[in-house]
């Protein structure tokens, strides 16, 4: 489960996040980098396998490429620092579900992130961060003050996020029941996972609608590894849940065998 006040939050949030590439440089202010502090560890049993760390400077220094038409991201000091523990069989997923709750939860207090999992030197990471024998980083993501933040959220948060972000629509990522079969609810809780963020803005996930849940799965013939795909599959793993605690869906999570699937959100009769 995730804490309720958490969920009302970050389903809020997820509407008005978005990749922030260019910061102002102010630094985060210590009660903000408290409140984000408190999540590092995990919050939900979905994030076993994963861990985070703040890095409070040097952040520009260690994102230091281009990938295709995205520019330097610049003008940030503190770094996010996500971590995979490969002993864990689902770390991937968790390392996805964790980092997307401390970005939603940073987003909730008005500051800018953005995954990066290519656009970083890894070795300068290492050099900060000390890691156990199969631990290994996965992803980054700056955290500060975007330098021209994009106006029109706040009420009008659901119909900005359709121009903010692009994504495909939604029925090319369902299957199983039909939509007018939907339980209430999950057309919400739907919209809020395809939403998610995701490498190359790729959006590997598939979702069966069943009767009594979800589940989701790694889209096939996809040119990332399966391992970025189901850490991609772990962010809308967590918007999943996010939407579906706000729209009262109480449910958990049990991992799928047979990959491509990934996992199936029960609902709780
Ligand atoms: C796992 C992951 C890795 C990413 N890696 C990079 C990266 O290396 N460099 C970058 O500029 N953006 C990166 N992104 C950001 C995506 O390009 C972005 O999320 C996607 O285009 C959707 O845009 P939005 O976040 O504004 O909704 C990454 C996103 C995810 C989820």
């Amino acid at each position: 489960m995730i804490r309720e006040d958490l969920a009302y939050r970050w389903y809020q949030a997820i509407f008005s996040r978005y990749s922030v590439r260019a910061y102002d440089g102010r630094a985060v202010p210590w009660d903000m980098q408290d409140e984000i502090a408190q999540l590092m560890d995990g919050f939900s049993p979905m994030c076993n396998g994963a861990r985070a760390v703040l890095l409070e400077d040097g952040a520009e220094e260690i994102l230091c490429g281009f990938l295709g038409t995205f520019g330097k991201i610049r003008g940030a000091d503190m770094l996010l620092v996500l971590i995979g523990e490969a002993s864990y069989p689902n770390h991937e997923v968790a390392v996805g579900f964790l980092g997307e709750g401390i970005i939603l939860h940073a987003t909730s207090l008005g500051l800018g992130t953005c995954w990066v999992s290519g656009t970083y030197s890894r070795r300068a990471v290492e050099a900060r961060v000390k890691l156990g024998d199969s631990e290994k980083v996965m992803a980054v993501s700056p955290i500060g003050f975007a330098k021209r933040p994009r106006k029109g959220l706040g009420e009008r948060a659901v119909e900005a996020s359709k121009e903010l972000h692009w994504r495909k629509p939604l029925r090319s990522m369902i299957r199983g029941l039909p939509a007018k079969d939907f339980p209430v609810g999950y057309l919400e809780v739907l919209e809020a996972a395809r939403l998610a963020p995701s490498a190359v803005n790729r959006q590997p996930w598939r979702f069966t609608v069943e009767p009594d849940g979800i589940a989701v799965s790694a889209a096939r013939f996809e040119l990332l590894p399966m391992a970025a795909r189901r850490l991609d599959c772990g962010i809308a793993m967590l918007h999943l849940q996010v939407a579906a605690c706000a729209n009262g869906i109480r449910g958990e999570w049990k991992f799928l065998a047979n990959p491509p699937e990934v996992a199936k959100y029960v609902v709780l009769p």
